[in-house]
């Protein structure tokens, strides 16, 4: 499913936080927004998504597979979110319910959006645990009792069960170690092609970017500076917002596995 978001702002309390943003994502494309920490990326998704603070007023146009989002009602919305469009965030500690197991975690957005007998959810979320590589003994336990990249593939599993066209994966591996960062953007970048849909991946890391995506956004205090193919901004940034992103992933990097394969 296409993202098309042309003259997008987004005002708190009359401060600016997104301004004039144009991007695009293709039916099937996964693309990057990548930013410093502040720069306003997760408002953009927000926008997106129709969660936006109560306080913050959003003008200009966001469509969703042709559905415009901004200033949509919540039943436009709703009817999207969950269904339409997956959802990753940054913090599965935080982000899973700590009150539901794994496996009704994932079979939760079925029950909302699906009429399923218990048995036909069952199955589908035993074959989605497989799929994200959760053994099916962990369908008992509860987020608390997983490990960091656990619980993201419970995460992922869960915005992917629905077969959404479109993921929204707001620094899905930020909060994980190096290796595990790796292994989460394999997976989601296989399920993502596996399935056909297409995906904007947040991150405030080039290194990871160039893993997850072909093309980017690059944004700056809310605005957009820079865009193009991740590989070329990677090699050879010629905004300097975008080398500054490029310095610190290759700090990041240093000493550890090089960069060439990122
Ligand atoms: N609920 C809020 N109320 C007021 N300001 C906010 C709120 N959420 C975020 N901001 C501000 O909006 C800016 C962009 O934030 P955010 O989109 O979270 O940045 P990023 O995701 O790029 O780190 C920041 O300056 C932040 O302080
Ligand atoms: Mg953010």
């Amino acid at each position: 499913m296409a993202i098309e978001v042309s003259g997008l702002s987004v005002d708190i309390g009359g401060r600016p936080i997104v301004s004039d943003v144009a991007m695009g994502v293709a039916d099937g494309e996964r693309v990057g927004l990548v930013g410093s920490s502040g720069s306003g990326k997760s408002m953009i998704a927000k926008a997106l998504l129709g969660l936006l603070p109560r306080q913050a007023s959003a003008s200009g146009s966001a469509r969703l597979g042709g559905t415009e989002v901004i200033g949509a009602d919540e039943t436009t919305l709703a009817g999207l979110r969950g269904r339409y469009v997956g959802v990753v965030f940054q913090n599965p500690g935080s982000s899973l319910n700590p009150v539901l197991s794994v496996g009704r975690q994932i079979e939760l957005p079925l029950k909302l959006h699906y009429d399923l007998d218990a048995g036909d959810r069952h199955e589908r979320v035993m074959a989605m645990m497989r799929k994200v590589g959760l053994d099916a003994s962990l369908a008992g336990r509860y987020p608390h009792e997983l490990s960091g990249g656990q619980q993201q593939r419970v995460g992922i599993a869960t915005a992917l069960i629905t077969s959404p066209r479109l993921i929204i994966a707001d620094e899905p591996t930020t909060a994980l170690d190096s290796i595990t960062q790796r292994q989460i953007v394999d997976l989601l970048v296989s399920l993502v092609d596996g399935a056909g849909a297409s995906m904007l991946f947040i991150t405030h890391d080039f290194s990871v970017l160039a893993r997850a995506t072909s093309r980017c956004y690059v944004l700056d205090r809310g605005r957009i500076v820079d865009s193009g193919q991740t590989a070329g901004l990677l090699a050879s940034p010629q905004v300097a917002q975008s080398r500054r992103l490029v310095e610190a992933a290759r700090k990041l990097t240093l000493g550890g596995p090089d960069m060439e394969t990122l």
